[in-house]
């Protein structure tokens, strides 16, 4: 056997648009929610190997495990588990090189990219021929936000976030994140939430009507108003120091300043690439982050790059 050159795939990162947050069922909180993909990318590159592994390169490299809890390895894990042998398919344990770009445990699905990366290449690598409506319940079964990043673009979230629905939009936006060095634990920040509004528990969440409509204007003006997201206030409660970057943006002129996801990461929409230059300064002169980039919407979701 030899090690070949492998498959690699590009992924996004994504914010949420609207994440609005009701009932717990099995452990798991019922969600209405808009992903939005953006062009901050990580690259996993699998080959077959005599062991399994993964590596990471890139300014986030020494915030990700790479031991059996690294989800990208049990992504590649779980396909051998359920493909290997069947139908005639012989399949190899994997090394995973992820060259990260996406911030780590900052509520932009990082890990949750690269395991959908790593579904994608490993079907690819051994040729297994599963459909995407069959990765897309693997995707499932490893994270609520791993179908998400298979699909990319916009997409309506149900359930825990895992049942999709294309949102009809071409609109390309510009966005600034501040990102923080400190991490937040997404079942801290669910848990937290649910201490502030235990009234959620007695809610069904909603499509946000009113961002779909504004979705579908492209308009920045009209899209900012309608950014809603239920656990802001409890990544702010555990982390007051996001106050500070969510004011920032705001005095320095961005239409909109939000946590993403279960944060600490917070996005600012603006209003084109000039403007996400000129709030990329101001919050760099003000410090209310550790590091700070920009990105523009990604049509698209995980995507075999090589070989062609
Ligand atoms: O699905 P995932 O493994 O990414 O979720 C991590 C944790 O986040 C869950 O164990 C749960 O505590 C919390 N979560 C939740 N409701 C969701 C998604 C995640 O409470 N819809």
């Amino acid at each position: 056997m030899t090690a070949g050159k492998g498959v690699t795939v590009r992924v996004p990162a994504k914010v949420n648009l609207d994440l609005s947050v009701g009932a717990t069922v099995e452990g798991y909180h019922q969600l209405s929610t808009v992903f939005h993909a953006v062009d901050l990318v990580d690259e996993v590159t699998v080959r077959r190997a005599r062991s399994w592994g993964v590596t990471v390169t890139g300014p986030y490299a020494d915030k990700v495990p790479t031991d059996s809890s690294n989800l990208a390895l049990r992504a590649a894990q779980l396909m051998y588990d359920r493909y290997n042998g069947h139908c005639g398919i012989t399949m190899w344990p994997v090394q995973i090189r992820i060259d990260k770009s996406i911030p780590v445990a900052g509520g932009m699905a990082g890990g949750s990219a690269d395991a959908a990366a790593t579904l994608m290449a490993v079907n690819e690598l051994f040729d297994v021929q599963i459909e995407m409506v069959e990765l897309l319940e693997i995707a499932a079964e490893l994270g609520s936000d791993v179908p998400f990043a298979l699909v990319g673009g916009t997409a309506l979230g149900s359930n825990r976030g895992d049942e999709l629905l294309p949102v009809l939009t071409t609109a390309k936006y510009d966005w600034v994140f501040a990102i923080h060095d400190e991490g937040l634990s997404t079942p801290t920040v669910f848990a937290k939430f649910d201490e502030l509004s235990p009234e959620a528990a007695d809610r069904t969440p909603v499509p946000n009507e009113k961002l779909l409509a504004a979705l579908r204007s492209g308009h920045p003006a009209d899209l900012a108003p309608a950014i809603h997201n239920d656990l802001q206030e409890p990544a702010i409660a555990l982390l007051p120091r996001l106050q500070e970057t969510l004011a920032g943006g705001i005095a320095a002129g961005a239409l909109a300043a939000f946590v993403s996801g279960s944060g600490p990461t917070v996005a600012f929409l603006v209003e084109d690439r000039r403007g996400a230059l000129d709030l990329m300064v101001a919050l760099n002169a003000a410090a209310v982050a550790d590091a700070v980039v920009s990105a523009s919407s990604h049509p698209g979701g995980a995507r075999v790059v090589s070989p062609k």
